[in-house]
């Protein structure tokens, strides 16, 4: 057993927080759409062929901004393909995830269904096989109030009012071969800042995300970032960081420390962003949109990957990328989070990737039910419980030593403080011991000039740490009171090896 100590001071301040932080992503992709948000005939559909079950269950996420259409598929993506009346779409090859596309649900449909889970619309642009224009096209097609050709097209489709998209990205991971339309960074940064120019001349209010790496094990990594914002330093708002860990080799205890990975990720793309900045004698600082981040079984073993689409075909809607989390993978989730939390200054959007079926914290089964794996506790909680500011929480619980990363902390918290009370998120990273943790609160205490109580108090924690919510056994895994105590400004809690925890004080 460890003694943990650590101490809340509100002056400790990050920054406040961007809700952008807590958005999703949604890509056409396996049964993400189709079998997923939208199966008409299910039991539980709308008269839009939404099922109400997952639209309740996304809305309990708590999901603010989400990314859509990709991912891969955006660069081999005609969005026009998904307007109009559905009987005329075109049927199309998906090379991303060799799949067949029905185009029965595009943007109309999608902006339908972000209305009711109560999400904003973040949108991505081909700059794979498209290019400037067709940016232009879908910008002036989704946010113009002019009287044009593409605005006469939305208004016959049924939407006369702009969709008002606010938020767009410039193509999705370029610096990859795998991309369809993968370039170097010399060549997607002049397509990205002359799209981006296009753009506001067209609409100057959109913010507007670059990609960065889609990795930070890729070889270009670093050289990717500084190329890509010396070409688009002046045109762009954000630029992308992705990462998505798993345990591998059966180490829980390297898997444990995956956000000390990813802190690493955004500070490095921070220090490269001001580094840019500082060559150009600029004041201006670039924002993180960490848009793809998540727990995903990539990879086997043998370092192979795991999904292999190509093996079935042209299917529409196949099983693809459907991990089962169990309670393990939620504890690094969690600490995933606190990692975005204590970087709020920087990181002012963030895509969990993604949302239903696909990696996903919401599974369905057609004509069946839908149900929360493991990862959705630690997301709906931080969500709903996270706002204000976010301020540091140091703690003192000693290290282990990680293979990759060096001497890691054995807890890791954050804390949010908003108008109605505080927040602490705090993970044990250890596999092996438990830890007592106790906060001094006395600063909070004395800025307040009132005592606090713990008012609830969560604990994601299992004995068996591969247990997982299955379609067998939907509710085996949840989370239960963690017991935190205040006692003369002390807030003690215990924390069991592999586990995460959010406590609200008021
Ligand atoms: O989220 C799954 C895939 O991961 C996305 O399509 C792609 O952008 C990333 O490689």
């Amino acid at each position: 057993m460890t003694d943990a100590t650590a101490r809340l001071d509100p002056y400790n301040e990050i920054s406040d927080i961007d809700r952008r932080v807590f958005g999703g992503f949604v890509e056409h992709l396996g049964r993400h759409i189709y079998d997923g948000i939208f199966e008409p005939g299910h039991p539980a559909a709308d008269e839009s062929g939404f099922r109400t079950d997952v639209i309740d269950l996304v809305k309990e996420l708590g999901v603010s901004t989400i990314r859509y259409p990709g991912g891969n598929f955006v660069s081999g993506y005609r969005w026009e393909d998904g307007i109009g009346p559905v009987e005329d779409r075109p049927r199309r090859l998906d090379l991303a995830w060799h799949s067949t596309e029905t185009n029965e649900v595009g943007l109309h449909e999608f902006s339908d269904w972000l209305e009711r889970v109560g999400s904003e619309l973040m949108l991505a642009v081909n700059l794979g096989t498209r290019g400037t224009q067709e940016a232009l096209d879908v910008l002036e097609y989704s946010n113009s109030s002019a009287h044009t050709a593409w605005t006469d097209r939305r208004a016959a489709n049924g939407h006369p009012e702009p969709f008002a998209v606010t938020m767009w990205c410039l193509g999705n991971e370029m610096d990859g071969p795998w991309q369809i339309g993968h370039k170097n960074a010399d060549d997607y940064g002049k397509l990205a800042s002359q799209t981006a120019k296009a753009m506001r001349m067209l609409d100057p209010g959109v913010e507007l995300v670059v990609c960065g790496s889609s990795g930070r094990g890729m070889p270009t990594f670093g050289s990717w970032e500084r190329t890509v914002l010396e070409h688009t330093f002046d045109d762009v708002d954000f630029i992308s960081c992705h990462s998505y860990y798993q345990e591998m080799g059966g180490n829980a205890q390297e898997f444990l420390a995956s956000g000390v990975d990813m802190a690493k990720f955004i500070e490095s793309v921070v220090a490269i962003a001001d580094t840019v900045a500082a060559t150009k004698k600029s004041e201006k600082r670039i924002m993180i949109s960490f848009d793809e981040w998540n727990i995903w079984y990539l990879h086997n073993e043998e370092g192979g990957q795991n999904d292999k689409p190509e093996e079935q075909g042209w299917p529409v809607a196949p099983r693809l990328l459907e991990d089962q989390y169990h309670a393990l993978d939620a504890v690094v989730f969690g600490d995933l989070m606190i990692t975005l939390l204590q970087h709020a200054d920087r990181v002012r959007s963030a895509s969990l990737a993604q949302l239903v079926n696909v990696i996903a914290p919401i599974m369905t089964e057609p004509g069946g039910p839908a149900w929360k794996q493991t990862t959705f506790f630690p997301f709906s909680l931080t969500s709903r419980l996270a706002n204000g500011r976010a301020v540091r929480v140091p703690v003192d619980a000693g290290t282990f030593e990680s293979d990759k990363l060096g001497s890691v902390d054995k807890v890791n918290a954050v804390a949010t403080i908003d108008e109605e009370g505080v927040s602490l998120f705090v993970v044990n990273r250890s596999v092996t011991e438990s830890a007592d943790l106790r906060v001094d609160l006395s600063p909070l205490v004395a800025a307040l000039g009132r005592s606090v109580a713990v008012v609830e108090s969560h604990l994601l924690h299992e004995d068996d740490m591969y247990a997982a919510n299955t379609l067998e056994s939907p509710e085996r895994v949840g989370v239960r009171d963690a017991s935190a105590s205040v006692d003369s400004d002390t807030l003690t809690v215990s924390l069991p090896a592999v586990s995460w925890a959010a406590i609200r004080l008021a």
